[in-house]
């Protein structure tokens, strides 16, 4: 079975990863080559600072991309189709029986699409998912990807819930719910990073202390009046809580060009290794990033989510995400909140781990169906 896996973004190396150490563990039961998966991973180049890209391959050991189109830095249309026009011809020389994608950037989009156009059996990991805002450039490519996919990896059940909703019972196609690939990357990696990473040391952390921050998403850096009201509540946070805020290339610039007074620490972008090691020690975890949320619940800790919505709604509905946009007051309010009860994190929503082996499963039920 040859699997065509199109990733570009920075999320999509860790999913990946997951799904690929699982690709490996499935060949190595294999006796007999041709009942083996032979994986090409196509990189598109979105992402492309060290940070950003190489250093997940690295740490996680992601299989190195036969293909990377340096295609990065550009307006939506753009970029989506100067990936797509590229993917198709690699589609055209390979031919694979599947096109995997993940997520819902615009790597995601325009390998579903290049795939669609081929008549190529397409793999949508993550989803389902729904913020119902159609301003995200992410709702936009995800409800795309949905629509053009064979197998749909739902995550959760409310992403299953989501496209029978939209009819999708009704579509010539194969609902899953495998579980999130991310919490088989978080189980897994978490238990060497410890060894693997230095950061909390280095950054001389106290356990349970400080405030673990990212923000990157459009609707927050492109508009400069939700920037200034998330980066004043911070400011205001600082004063009597230690912030640590790894920041996305998106992010800096805008700061840099808005020329925004930041009182809290910032440092470049981490690695995988990194970031486990601070959500760990983390006391809470504030971020508009759809994996950061899910990785505060995997590790124990309440987010605050400054975001109007949440694909994730299960963790607004369990009491341990709360919802503030980026109304200083509601930020402020929701981080002094009292410490969530530990026993609330104790139910399985995302799989347990199991979500990259029930893909490889729908994939080869979908073959021999
Ligand atoms: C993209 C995704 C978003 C996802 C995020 C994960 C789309 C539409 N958006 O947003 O859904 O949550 O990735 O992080 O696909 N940049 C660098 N170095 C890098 C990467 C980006 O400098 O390594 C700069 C680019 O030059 C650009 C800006 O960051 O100026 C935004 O990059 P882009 O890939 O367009 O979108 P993201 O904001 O990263
Ligand atoms: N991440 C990381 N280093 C960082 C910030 C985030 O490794 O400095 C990881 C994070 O733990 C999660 C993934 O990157 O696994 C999320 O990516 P991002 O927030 O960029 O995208 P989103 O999930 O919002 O699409």
């Amino acid at each position: 079975m040859d699997i065509l896996t199109v990733v570009g973004a920075r999320p999509q190396f860790i999913k990946a990863a997951a799904v690929s150490r699982c690709i490996a563990e499935y060949n190595a039961k294999k006796s007999d080559e041709s009942s083996r998966i032979n994986e090409i991973i196509l990189h598109t180049g979105q992402h492309f600072d060290k940070n950003m890209s190489d250093v997940f391959f690295k740490e996680l050991q992601i299989p190195k991309p036969v293909y990377n189109l340096n295609i990065d830095s550009m307006g939506h249309g753009a970029m989506t189709g100067r990936m797509m026009e590229k993917i198709e011809e690699i589609l055209s020389i390979h031919q694979p029986d599947f096109v995997m994608v993940y997520g819902d950037t615009n790597s995601t989009l325009a390998g579903a699409l290049a795939a669609r156009k081929n008549n190529i059996n397409l793999v949508h990991v993550e989803a389902g998912l729904r913020s119902r805002n159609m301003n995200m450039p992410e709702e936009v490519n995800r409800i795309l990807t949905d629509r053009v996919s064979d197998i749909l990896c739902c995550p959760t059940d409310n992403a299953i819930t989501n496209l029978k909703e939209e009819g999708y019972d009704h579509f010539p196609c194969s609902l899953v719910k495998t579980g999130d690939v991310m919490q088989d990357a978080a189980i897994y990696y978490s238990t060497f990073s410890v060894n693997k990473s230095s950061i909390v040391k280095e950054m001389k952390l106290n356990d349970d202390e400080f405030l673990l921050c990212t923000l990157h998403r459009a609707e927050n850096t492109d508009d400069i009046s939700r920037l200034e009201k998330i980066v004043y509540a911070l400011n205001i946070l600082s004063k009597c809580n230690e912030i640590v805020m790894p920041l996305h290339p998106r992010t800096q610039k805008q700061i840099n060009k808005l020329k925004l007074k930041v009182n809290f620490k910032t440092i470049d972008p981490v690695g995988y290794f990194d970031i486990i090691e601070l959500l760990k020690h983390a006391r809470i975890v504030m971020t508009d990033s759809g994996g950061l949320q899910k990785e505060a619940f995997f590790f124990k800790k309440r987010c605050v989510t400054l975001r109007d919505e949440t694909e994730w709604v299960e963790l607004v509905d369990l009491g341990v995400n709360t919802l503030v946009g980026s109304d200083p007051d509601a930020i402020i309010h929701a981080v002094n909140k009292p410490v969530a009860d530990e026993k609330k994190f104790d139910v399985n929503l995302y799989g347990n781990g199991m979500a990259s082996k029930n893909i490889i499963d729908a994939l080869c039920n979908y073959r021999s169906s």
